[in-house]
């Protein structure tokens, strides 16, 4: 059964030029790219995006991030692609969760800075979905 996720490629995937590594990996993996778009974000709809993090320590470090620069926002289709798109990005430390292999794993450094977004359950896609694409 198919089903969709939003990935982000964030400020530093943009910056670094990783759009394209990022859609390769997405596509090599057998998934489909349905919608791709250059977004700037701004306060509002960072808030949105992350207001389960609300709170958290490091919520103004993330907004403010994710505010900073443009991001390339994706709708991916194909079965189980939330978790699939989970697993090609890795954990969310780069160094102590990513394994090797992996978006983050391979191409990052800090958390603060891991290149990718990835809805982390059905229930996540469809609002994160509905929120950047309308
Ligand atoms: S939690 O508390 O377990 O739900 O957090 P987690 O799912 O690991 O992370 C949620 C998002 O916050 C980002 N994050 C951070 N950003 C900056 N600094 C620190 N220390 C930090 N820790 C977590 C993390 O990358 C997640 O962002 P997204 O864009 O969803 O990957």
């Amino acid at each position: 059964m198919s089903e969709r996720t939003l990935v982000l490629v964030k400020p530093d995937g943009v910056e670094r030029g990783l759009v394209g590594e990022v859609v390769s990996r997405i596509e090599r993996k057998g998934l489909r790219l349905v919608s791709l778009e250059l977004k700037t974000v701004d306060r509002g709809l960072a808030e949105q995006h992350y207001a389960e993090h609300e709170g958290k320590g490091f919520y103004e470090e993330l907004i403010s991030f994710i505010t900073s620069a443009p991001v390339a926002a994706l709708v991916v289709e194909g079965p189980r692609a939330i978790a699939a798109f989970r697993q090609i990005a890795g954990g969310t430390d780069p160094v102590e969760k990513a394994a090797p292999g992996s978006i983050r794993g391979d191409l990052a450094l800090e958390t603060g800075s891991n290149i990718v977004h990835g809805s982390d359950s059905p229930e996540s896609a469809e609002r994160e979905i509905k929120l950047w694409f309308g």
